[in-house]
């Protein structure tokens, strides 16, 4: 069944016909054109097409389109588009090397602004907590959690790390499945 919704889209109100069985990840990338946000495994597992929805990072290949009337929804295009620059957590991850295919960038850097919108200086635990639901082949996953500090230090205006907890980082846990950067997973 079509039904007309509406809702802010990256600060923008639209309003645009669905239909019920449509995903958010649907509406966005199909309907939408914003391609920015990628489909990975399409069934919640890999976090690749993460997008925030009213403050929290959410899966949207699992989220009824139906259900965004009259929310408001970011996407990885509007991290920039208001600003004419990157957005402080793009910028790091180009600096910090936390990317290399890009595939898994966008749904990163989704999770990652939902945590450092409410807490810029979330601690080493709080990153990985907050990024656990996000998969990467490629990188080995440091980076990414270097690109995510210090992209929370710039939020936080804070020229070192040490109140953020990242100025010893130690050990960085290491969860079944994960890679080192140059593995390959069948
Ligand atoms: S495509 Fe949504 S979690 Fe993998
Ligand atoms: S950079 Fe390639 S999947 Fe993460």
């Amino acid at each position: 069944m079509t039904k007309t919704i509406s809702f802010i889209l990256n600060g923008d109100e639209i309003s645009c016909d669905i239909q019920d069985h449509w995903t958010l990840l649907h509406l966005l990338r199909e309907e939408l054109g914003l391609i920015g946000t990628k489909e990975g495994c399409g069934n919640g597992e890999c976090g690749a097409c993460t997008v925030i929805v009213d403050q929290l990072a959410v899966n949207s290949c699992l989220y009824l389109a139906a259900d965004i009337q009259g929310k408001q929804v970011q996407t990885i295009e509007g991290l920039a588009v208001h600003t004419g620059s990157l957005h402080p957590i793009q910028q790091s991850f180009v600096d910090n090397g936390g990317i290399q295919c890009g595939f898994c960038t966008p749904g990163m850097i989704m999770s990652a602004k939902a945590l450092l919108d409410k807490d810029p200086e979330a601690d080493q635990e709080a990153v990985k907590h907050a990024l656990a639901g996000n998969i990467c082949r490629c990188t080995g996953y440091v980076q990414i959690l270097d690109s995510v500090a210090a992209a929370g230090r710039q939020m936080a205006g804070k020229k070192t790390d040490k109140a953020a907890g990242y100025g010893d980082p130690g050990p960085v846990t290491r969860q079944p499945g994960d890679q080192t950067a140059g593995e390959v997973t069948p």
